[in-house]
């Protein structure tokens, strides 16, 4: 009967760590997102605020202030659409990272 509880308990801790791994792992982060426009990103777009930008390239700032989420989910997931940026092989909890990190910039 002890031994039961002991493991009820140990079951309960085990599997509250897992769930809180999962939602640390699973919320989109701002500060990958900023990483990540950091190291992918930042050879052709500004991708902090106030930087100018060379033509070749819309700045992150503007991006953040006229696209909405969605439209910028829609894009990373299929960059080909248009112009000349490179396609990215971004999983989607990079692209929500990305997300997170725009909306920091509005
Ligand atoms: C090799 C240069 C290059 C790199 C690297 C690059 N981009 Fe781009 N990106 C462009 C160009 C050029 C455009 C404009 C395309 C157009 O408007 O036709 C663009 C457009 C965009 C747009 C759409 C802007 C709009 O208003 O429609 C988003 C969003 C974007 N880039 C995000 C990113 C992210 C996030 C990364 C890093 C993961 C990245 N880009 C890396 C060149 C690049």
């Amino acid at each position: 009967m002890r031994r039961a509880g002991l493991f009820a308990l140990a079951a309960g801790v085990v599997l509250a760590a897992a769930v809180s791994a999962f939602a640390a792992g699973a919320a989109p982060s701002a500060e990958r997102g900023a990483a990540l426009a950091e190291r992918w990103c930042a050879e052709c777009h500004a991708t902090g605020t106030g930087q100018r930008t060379a033509d070749v390239a819309p700045a992150f700032a503007g991006i953040a202030s006229e696209r909405s989420p969605d439209y910028v989910r829609g894009f990373l997931a299929n960059p080909h659409v248009r112009g000349d940026m490179p396609t990215f092989e971004l999983s989607t909890a990079e692209i929500e990272d990305i997300v997170a990190y725009l909306a920091t910039l509005k």
